[in-house]
């Protein structure tokens, strides 16, 4: 394993933003990295996966850990069922379409999202009607005090929209090293509701879609809205969708009527932001290098040689135009470092 020192990062994020590393070190093992935290015990440590959601706004003064375990495998199946075990430095795509190429079915959904199997669990990572939590079983990871592996199930994980335990109370404590999922080996659950997927099989003329078809849409409309990093630097959504209140969103509705909306609970509803940014006229707007892309307004974009300070501005920018026009407060997506 070596240590480089101030080393760039440009690489290992996918907005592209040139920020350097103390030091940085990249682990292939689970005793590589029980080592490395063992020796640099005392230091500051920063942990990286594929770097497909964080904005970095400054150099980090810490050991960089980049957590490159690669692996898959079937760990157990029933003519029903199969559950696999992937690891954590595993790009997510690429096993996506691993369990396709098996026909496993459940991740077709969540086709083509950036990122490394290992930080999925993070932050709950959705598309189209799915999220992780439907098929995740557990996961591993080291805790970094004592290098102890500890087993998360999926009810340890206390997922939510964005949101799980990994971003809570456990936050800063362990590494994730690999991940479990329990799919579907036939009678596979074909997931169609989400508006976009049933149209765009449509326009291929598919009726009885495979679990590949989804898939084939998913991308399709992945394609269409959402800017490829490796050639215009993003972080997907850098907003979450907000969640009022019923009782609140009914007057700012009367307000907007034309403000569209989706039922999260009997009490609450989700608005989508992209939407909101779109109204407030930011939409394919460039500030210098820094934008937001001109198919999906809840996606930043870093033309080139945007700092991360720079995409920030604008984040903040849409924040206080969003919640001086309706009224509604959006948060970042994305962890602003
Ligand atoms: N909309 C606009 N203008 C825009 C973008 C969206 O009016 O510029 C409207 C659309 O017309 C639609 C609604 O907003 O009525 C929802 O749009 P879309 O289906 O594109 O989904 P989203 O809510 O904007 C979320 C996820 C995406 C995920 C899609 C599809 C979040 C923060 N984002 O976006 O996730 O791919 O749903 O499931 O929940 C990501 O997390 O990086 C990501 C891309």
């Amino acid at each position: 394993m070596e240590i480089h020192n101030q080393f760039s990062l440009k690489n290992y994020n996918t907005f592209g933003i040139e920020a350097k590393a103390k030091q940085f070190v990249a682990v292939h093992s689970v005793e590589e990295l029980q080592s490395i935290l063992q020796k640099y015990a005392h230091e500051k440590k920063f942990v990286l996966g594929g770097g497909s959601n964080m904005l970095l706004t400054k150099d980090i003064d810490a050991l960089v850990i980049h957590i490159d375990l690669k692996g898959k495998k079937i760990i157990k199946e029933t003519d029903d069922w199969v559950w696999v075990e992937c690891q954590a430095g595993e790009n997510w795509h690429e096993f996506v379409l691993w369990t396709l190429s098996k026909n496993f079915g459940g991740l077709e959904n969540m086709s083509l999202i950036p990122g490394n199997v290992g930080t999925t669990p993070v932050q709950n990572i959705g598309a189209y009607g799915t999220e992780i939590k439907d098929t995740m079983v557990s996961c591993d990871a080291m805790t970094i005090d004592s290098q102890a592996m500890k087993t998360f199930s999926n009810a340890d994980c206390h997922f939510g929209y964005r949101e799980s335990v990994f971003k809570q109370e456990a936050k800063d404590h362990y590494i994730i090293t690999s991940v479990v999922f329990q799919l579907t080996k036939r009678h596979h659950k074909i997931n169609t509701a989400y508006g976009d997927i049933q149209s765009e099989l449509s326009k291929q003329g598919i009726e009885n879609p495979t679990i590949q078809d989804v898939s084939n849409a998913v991308i399709a409309i992945r394609q269409s809205k959402l800017p490829d990093p490796k050639e215009l630097g993003n972080s997907g959504s850098f907003f979450k969708n907000p969640i009022l209140l019923k009782t609140d969103f009914e007057k700012i509705h009367q307000q907007f009527p034309e403000m569209k909306y989706f039922d999260v609970s009997p009490t609450e509803v989700k608005v989508p932001a992209g939407w909101l940014i779109e109204q407030a006229g930011f939409k394919g707007k460039r500030f210098g290098d820094a934008g937001i892309h001109k198919n999906q307004a809840l996606v930043l974009v870093n033309y080139g040689n945007a700092t991360g300070q720079e995409i920030l501005n604008v984040s903040k920018d849409i924040q206080e135009t969003i919640y001086n026009t309706f009224g509604i407060r959006i948060e970042a997506e994305v962890n602003v470092i």
